[in-house]
């Protein structure tokens, strides 16, 4: 049987740790941790997602901010928004719920926040940093699939990973964080030709296409260690819906460890946004945080961020 990852556990832990950290700060006289979370229109998974993050950061002690605005907004009133947050110290981080309403462009206005105060990681500046291994803020999902790597592996170096999605939030950044650990990684994606046999010689395989079941049992080698950040709603044999992520999880029990849906990398995503959000505050408040590149970077034309529909939605 395989082991299952308890992501709910781990996100526990890292949340734990966040908190001791924002008490540590308090202690020592330093303000709170404040995180902006900006919600534009009423999406209800967006919603959901939002309320979740707002509830967990109060709940370690982090100050949450929450700027509900509706779906007419435009996108000048919603930059100013950002510049007023970005000049505010008492924000450390900043989160714009995606996806936003179809007339404004998700890049500019990712692209607007302070790469010091963007605990997503969505801001070029930060995708460059993971790129050349140059320190950075971590997209969430990203960094709580290396964490639950880390419950399994004391280390990653030589071994062969298969990241089957591409996309710039979670596939792209888990590829890089792989690297940086010195593992072999194969990126491949639904068109990939020989996709299963790609994924059989898998020691890890990270299942993040947003594609229900994509996984089955013999895609997967004998002791190897998978992880499932797909989840998408669909309709069970009996007719009542059901969460289910990338992997066909009950064809995968030979493998060496593998984590459920929901209950997995899903909680492990408002857990890093909470620790990235301290992280940020720390960095600020020591002023060792730097927004440098960004005016070069800043000058780049438009670079989806968007979250197509059919990407791994994480954060459930
Ligand atoms: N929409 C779905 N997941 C996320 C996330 O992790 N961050 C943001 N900003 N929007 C999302």
């Amino acid at each position: 049987m395989a082991a299952i990852i308890d992501g709910r556990a781990v996100a526990r832990a890292v949340e734990q740790e966040a908190k001791e950290q924002v008490d540590a700060m308090v202690a020592a006289g330093l303000p709170r941790p404040g995180l902006a979370v900006v919600l534009v229109g009423n999406d209800p998974a967006s919603e959901v997602y939002v309320g979740r993050k707002l509830k967990k950061s109060e709940e370690v002690g982090i100050r949450s901010i929450e700027h509900r605005l509706p779906a007419e907004t435009t996108q000048d009133d919603l930059l100013a928004l950002i510049a007023q947050l970005n000049a505010d110290p008492e924000v450390h981080g900043i989160l714009v719920q995606v996806p936003l309403p179809e007339h404004i462009d998700t890049g500019n206005v990712l692209r607007a926040i302070a790469p010091s105060k963007d605990v997503d990681g969505f801001h070029p500046v930060n995708v460059g940093r993971l790129n050349t291994g140059t320190g950075g803020i971590v997209p969430c999902t990203p960094l709580g699939v290396m964490k639950l790597l880390d419950t399994v592996f004391d280390d990653l170096t030589g071994k062969n990973a298969v990241v089957i999605g591409k996309s710039n939030i979670v596939g792209k950044p888990i590829a890089l964080l792989l690297l940086e650990r010195e593992a072999t990684v194969t990126v491949t994606h639904i068109y990939t030709e020989n996709l299963a046999d790609l994924a059989r010689q898998a020691d890890i395989i990270i299942a993040a296409a947003g594609a229900p079941e994509l996984v089955k049992g013999y895609w997967v080698k004998p002791g190897a260690v998978v992880i499932d950040v797909g989840i998408t709603r669909i309709k069970g044999e009996d007719g009542k819906t059901k969460l289910v992520g990338d992997v066909a999880f009950d064809q995968v029990q030979h493998a060496k460890a593998v984590t459920p849906v929901p209950g997995g990398v899903g909680p492990m995503t408002i857990a890093c946004l909470l620790s990235n959000t301290v992280q940020a505050a720390r960095a600020q408040l020591a002023g060792t945080s730097t927004d440098s590149f960004a005016v070069e970077l800043d000058q780049l034309p438009d670079r989806s961020m968007i979250f197509s529909e059919t990407e791994a939605q994480p954060g459930a």
